[in-house]
């Protein structure tokens, strides 16, 4: 079976652990598997002292569509959902040491609210970020609530979050969601150098300045929780159901 999640320690960037999306054939959607793959990676990177910084890419043309909407249906459905989107959430959010992204493409869901956990995102002019947790008939997640209007205002982050209006690169980059545009070839060089500029700092000094930049975090991951009771309740119900049926039928 393909590995749908690749974790990997790129020779020509030491000190970076790479976590890269490998589904294109389903833009990269995000099975539960994969969420446990990648907590396992962010879990292991806070303990090795080899790993002083993380990345996260997908593929040309796709960063990710977000959560396998297989998996949201099969839950609608009265399967278990597990605790894999969860604890991955935590994991990143709880993340000790930098995390780098790089975006070409498509960043739908947890795919654009990921990089609310990241401390430098890259990205091509032609990403779009787009979170339709509402039309779905869900709601917010990975403290998506909480930090984006902190970074970019109440109306956009409403307009992002609520509406489900998506964001093109210069709007991002605009709502401090992203931190700069490259050339679409350019992406996985800039974010893996980027991330490697990083793992040659003095890595105390940086956690440091990471921590205090990000602030105390027990309120993101107690928003966590709070938007998770009111995902899974919202997944349960008629209209999310529906929602998830229709996308299967399309
Ligand atoms: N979960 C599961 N499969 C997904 C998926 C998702 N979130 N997003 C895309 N796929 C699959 C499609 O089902 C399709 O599979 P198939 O070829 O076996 O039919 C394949 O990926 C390609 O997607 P397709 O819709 O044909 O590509 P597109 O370029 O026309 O559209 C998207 C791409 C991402 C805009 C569209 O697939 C989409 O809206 N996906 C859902 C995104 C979403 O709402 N995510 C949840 C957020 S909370």
């Amino acid at each position: 079976m393909t590995d749908h999640v690749l974790v990997e320690r790129p020779e020509a960037y030491p000190g970076v652990q790479l976590i890269r999306f490998n589904r294109p054939e389903k833009k990269n959607a995000i099975t539960r598997q994969m969420y446990a793959r990648m907590t396992e990676a962010l879990t292991a990177a806070g303990t090795d002292p080899a790993i002083r910084a993380m990345a996260f890419l997908g593929t040309e043309g796709c960063f990710s569509a977000g959560n396998d909407m297989t998996d949201f249906l099969a839950f609608a459905m009265g399967g278990s959902m597990g605790g894999e989107v969860l604890d991955f959430l935590r994991a990143l959010a709880g993340a000790t040491k930098p995390i780098v992204s790089g975006v070409d493409g498509l960043a739908i869901g947890i795919g654009t609210t990921i990089h609310l956990h990241c401390d430098q995102t890259v990205s091509s002019a032609r990403s779009v970020f787009k979170t339709p947790f509402v039309d779905l008939a869900l709601v917010p997640e990975a403290a998506s609530s909480l930090i984006a209007p902190r970074i970019m205002g109440h109306q956009r982050a409403f307009a992002l979050l609520a509406a489900g209006e998506p964001l093109d690169a210069a709007g991002a980059r605009e709502a401090g969601l992203i931190w700069k545009i490259v050339e679409e070839t350019a992406v996985e060089e800039e974010t893996l150098s980027a991330a490697a500029r990083l793992a040659k700092k003095p890595p105390e000094a940086l956690r440091i300045a990471r921590d205090l930049i990000r602030g105390d975090r027990s309120d993101v991951l107690a928003r966590i929780e709070e938007e998770a009771k009111h995902f899974a309740a919202q997944l349960k119900s008629a209209e999310a159901r529906a929602a998830f049926e229709a996308f299967m039928r399309r």
